[in-house]
């Protein structure tokens, strides 16, 4: 009893702590200092004890309360909507693990902190591979001058608020700003201008003229949305809300692109609170089917029927797009690590994986290619499921021929090394900005080798498409923002054939060729590198980089930074 109480304290801390820096981290403006952080952390886990001690076990959730009040100086209603929507979780998960408070607070908050991590979220289970031996890898061929290409759209975090408000405070001192009811400034402060805002998602109806500009200028045969529709007030969301959200967007993708077949991924702020992915043992008004049932009506239009046990049971799914080219769709809120009731059993969750491998291994026994989309980065979630990511990506490289990720909202990549040869890649993983504001929005489109039958569906370039948002607000609402080419992978970085080889071979070049890193700095950030980060990224800044490029699995440490 004693012990359940302790983690409650620690949890609903914790609760606080996570919800604020994570989902929020991605949000330009508000920084709180690591070692502010790492102190609050401690701090709130000592103080748990201490109540607990005192038997006064009632008064935790208030701990949270007063600490994300006077400690993260947040407003009153960010604190209390955070305490009570996360609270079912975090109970869950006090049942379900003992938390070290170092380890808790290390986990979230890395080394700066403390290098402890929680022992469960490392927990590595492996995921069983059929007996099938591995069909031996043939070098990938390039395709023949001429051959038809396929056009990939990838739309990733849009991150729509329903409730943006021109004139609304775009600085208002919460986790996010740009609603009537998060303030109107005084007239020094920043105003929430027309077209969007650094520090608030997008407008309605910036989503609306992206959506009309990319359906105007620019061809494509399939669309990729890798996740995350809704806006960072995670402290006041609803579970209709977010449902709203998504039914609008399916609209919108319905009355610009129509006929173009449409894959998304599940994101991790399609949830309610964010983040919070049930697996199948936690039933009742907890678990995901008020989410998922919706998401089957609304997308129903583009999944196949014999798809809906998938999309019901877990928010995941394949779809044979064209003949030759299968695509998975992976829900990897599975592998999050803010997704505490994972905590119940870590191996597996509802299955996924082992889905994943059955697809994969009747791909590869009929032929097929496989383009596997998801939102978290497989190098982004937790260690077990990352790991095994990787073991199912290099057992099954010949038959995937893309992987496709987002969530960062920054322009980033991973190359998949073979541990058995550091030299040879079997993959690359591409991560796509965010079309919400976090730096200047974008969108890319790929260039497939595709549409006939033999064809290796591999990626052969891509284009990234942006607009310089202070530009567009300083047009005002009387003009349109004007998208342009930021760069091409085949003549920003001379690549002729992006294959998973070559971006191995592109980090070797940026650790020589130092104004070409910084070319691929710059296009991180999407042509608008934050105040708070260096301007140009030399010394460690750049090494984390590289070993980041190299590590495409989490806490892997193959390629020491
Ligand atoms: C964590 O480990 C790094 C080296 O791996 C070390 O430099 C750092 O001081 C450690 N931090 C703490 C808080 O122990
Ligand atoms: C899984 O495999 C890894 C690497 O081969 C090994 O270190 C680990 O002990 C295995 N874990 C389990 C639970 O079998
Ligand atoms: C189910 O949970 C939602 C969100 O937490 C809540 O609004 C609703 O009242 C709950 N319904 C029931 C029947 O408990
Ligand atoms: C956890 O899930 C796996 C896979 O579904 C299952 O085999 C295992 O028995 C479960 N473990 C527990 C303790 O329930
Ligand atoms: C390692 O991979 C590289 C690139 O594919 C290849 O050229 C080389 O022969 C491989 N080395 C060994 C020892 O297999
Ligand atoms: C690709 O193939 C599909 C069906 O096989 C066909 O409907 C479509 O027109 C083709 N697209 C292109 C660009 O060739
Ligand atoms: C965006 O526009 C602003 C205002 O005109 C300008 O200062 C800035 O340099 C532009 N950024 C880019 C990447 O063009
Ligand atoms: C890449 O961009 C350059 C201009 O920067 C352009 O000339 C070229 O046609 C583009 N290539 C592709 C494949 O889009
Ligand atoms: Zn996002
Ligand atoms: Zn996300």
């Amino acid at each position: 009893m004693r012990r359940h109480w302790l983690l409650s304290g620690v949890c609903v801390t914790l609760a606080v702590a996570a919800a604020l820096s994570a989902p929020l981290r991605f949000q330009s403006g508000r920084a709180v200092s690591i070692n502010l952080e790492c102190d609050v952390c401690k701090t709130g886990v000592a103080l748990a004890r201490r109540l607990l001690d005192e038997g006064k076990n009632s008064l935790v959730p208030e701990v949270a309360r007063i600490i994300c009040l006077y400690s993260y100086k947040e407003a009153p209603q960010v604190c209390d909507g955070v305490v009570k929507l996360w609270q079912p979780m975090f109970m869950y998960a006090l049942d379900h693990v003992y938390l070290d408070p170092d380890d808790v607070c290390g986990q979230y908050l890395g080394a700066g902190c403390s290098n402890a991590s929680i022992p469960q979220f490392d927990y590595f289970w492996n995921i069983s591979l059929p007996p099938n031996p591995k069909p031996p890898v043939k070098p990938i061929s390039p395709p023949k001058s001429g051959a038809p290409r396929l056009r990939i759209l990838h739309l990733s975090d849009v991150h729509i608020d329903a409730l943006y408000s021109v004139g609304a405070s775009a600085d208002c001192g919460l986790p996010t700003c740009c609603r009537r009811s998060d303030g109107m400034p005084p007239s020094s402060k920043r105003r929430a201008a027309y077209w969007g805002d650094y520090n608030c998602d997008l407008p309605w109806w910036t989503a609306d003229n992206s959506f009309k500009q990319i359906a105007r200028d620019r061809q494509f045969d399939l669309i990729y949305f890798t996740g995350d529709l809704p806006d960072h007030h995670v402290w006041e969301q609803t579970r209709q809300e977010e449902i709203a959200l998504y039914s609008g967007f399916t609209q919108l993708v319905q009355k610009y692109f129509p006929g173009v077949p449409l894959v998304v991924a599940m994101g991790n702020h399609e949830s309610v609170p964010v983040n919070s992915f049930p697996p199948r043992y936690i039933v009742g008004n907890d678990s995901m089917d008020w989410l998922y049932t919706k998401v089957w009506q609304l997308l129903s239009p583009w999944i196949p029927a014999d798809q809906k046990a998938n999309v019901l049971r877990g928010g995941y799914y394949t779809q044979l797009l064209r003949p030759g080219l299968r695509v998975v769709s992976l829900n990897m809120n599975y592998g999050g690590d803010l997704n505490w009731w994972l905590l119940g059993n870590l191996t597996d969750p509802d299955g996924q994986y082992q889905w994943f491998i059955d697809v994969l291994q009747r791909a590869e026994d009929s032929g097929e290619k496989v383009h596997v989309l998801g939102h978290i980065p497989p190098n982004g979630v937790i260690k077990g499921y990352s790991w095994n990511y990787f073991k199912i990506a290099e057992r099954y490289e010949s038959t995937i021929a893309g992987h496709f990720f987002g969530h960062t909202h920054l322009d980033n990549f991973a190359v998949m090394l073979d541990p058995a040869n550091q030299t040879r890649a079997f993959g690359t993983i591409y991560v796509s900005g965010s079309l919400k504001t976090s730096q200047n929005p974008s969108y890319r489109i790929y260039e497939v080798d595709g549409n006939y039958s033999g064809a290796s569906f591999q990626v052969l370039s891509y284009s990234n498409y942006i607009f310089n948002l202070t530009e567009a607000n300083l047009a005002g609402q009387g003009r349109e923002p004007v998208w342009f080419l930021e760069y091409n992978t085949t003549s920003a970085y001379d690549m002729q054939l992006a294959f998973p080889q070559s971006w191995a071979d592109l980090v070797r070049r940026f650790e020589s060729d130092d104004s070409l890193f910084q070319k691929f700095y710059r296009f991180h950030y999407k042509l608008n590198v934050p105040s708070d980060q260096p301007s140009v990224c030399t010394g460690n800044c750049k090494r984390k980089f590289i070993c980041h490029f190299r590590n495409a699995r989490k806490h892997d440490k193959t390629f020491p930074c």
